[in-house]
């Protein structure tokens, strides 16, 4: 399939009850794997990668990759930058064809995290591009980036927020955090009352590691997408690593990375169908 815009993604999820899983990619290999594993489990998703993932690549490149992975399969899949930290990189995105952007200032002031919010949403739009934004912010280490702030979402901010910077999705932090050192605790009635509150779908960072009986509650407060990274990036290290560990003179580069794919793929595959299981 083509890639799927970032709107009508949302309104599939919507109309079918779906929550939409948000798997980032680094390389060639978790990118097949991420198209791999929804195919396989045959439920919508996004593909997604970091602005400081582009480090290593280039959103052109990064297009190219997922409209061949895309080939081979036949359920909606969006390509989201995760975490966008610039309107360079925003645009830079939006310019090469992905079809959902984060735009990630939540560092920022209320007042400033508006203002750069609400530059890069004028943009997509213009595109029809659905932008995500946060408030708040989330502990732990995403992509490498440490963070430890750590100042949930204020209910009371929501709909200013919302309203003035024309967001189309909204992150927030509610004991959600990154990475695989910390442990989450995920506080639910701070969720149902932004869910009561927002405008518009909520979005939840730091899937690895939140268990799946609080998802399953976490998914009737408004809940339209669920961020993975650190699961998947485990699964891709651990098949090269393991196969170090067992021998020291390993070096069969192609058997290796097409065993990743098919673990990362099992790993998408299990987290896509848990999340949708009711
Ligand atoms: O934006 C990406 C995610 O929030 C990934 O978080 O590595 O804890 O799954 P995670
Ligand atoms: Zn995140």
């Amino acid at each position: 399939m083509k890639i799927v815009n970032g709107f009508d993604i949302m309104e599939y999820a919507k109309t079918n009850n779906y929550i939409l899983p948000a798997f980032n990619t680094t390389n060639l290999e978790m990118t097949y794997a991420i198209a791999k594993g929804l195919n396989e489990a045959k439920l919508p998703g996004y593909i997604q990668i970091s602005s400081n993932n582009l480090r290593l690549s280039n959103p052109d490149a990064i297009v190219y990759l997922t409209r061949n992975a895309l080939k081979k399969t036949d359920v909606p899949i969006s390509l989201h930058l995760d975490h966008g930290k610039s309107y360079g990189d925003v645009k830079a995105c939006v310019d090469a064809g992905f079809t959902s952007i984060m735009i990630d200032a939540s560092h920022l002031s209320f007042e400033d995290n508006i203002k750069t919010v609400k530059k890069a949403v004028e943009y997509c739009h213009f595109y029809g591009v659905p932008a995500e934004a946060e408030l708040g912010s989330i502990r732990g280490k995403e992509e490498d980036i440490v963070s430890e702030a750590d100042a949930k979402t204020d209910p009371d901010l929501v709909s200013d927020f919302v309203e003035r910077t024309k967001c189309d999705l909204l992150a927030v932090s509610v004991g959600n955090v990154h990475g695989l050192d910390l442990t989450p605790n995920i506080d639910l009635p701070l969720l149902k009352k932004l869910s009561e509150i927002s405008p518009v779908p909520l979005v939840l960072h730091g899937g690895s590691g939140i268990p799946f009986e609080i998802i399953q509650k976490a998914k009737q407060y408004g809940l339209i997408k669920i961020n993975y990274g650190s699961d998947l990036r485990k699964a891709y290290i651990s098949t090269f690593g393991e196969a170090y560990a067992k021998n020291h003179n390993e070096c069969n580069v192609i058997e290796l990375s097409i065993k990743s794919v098919e673990n990362v793929g099992q790993k998408v595959k299990e987290l896509v169908t848990i999340i949708n299981r009711n």
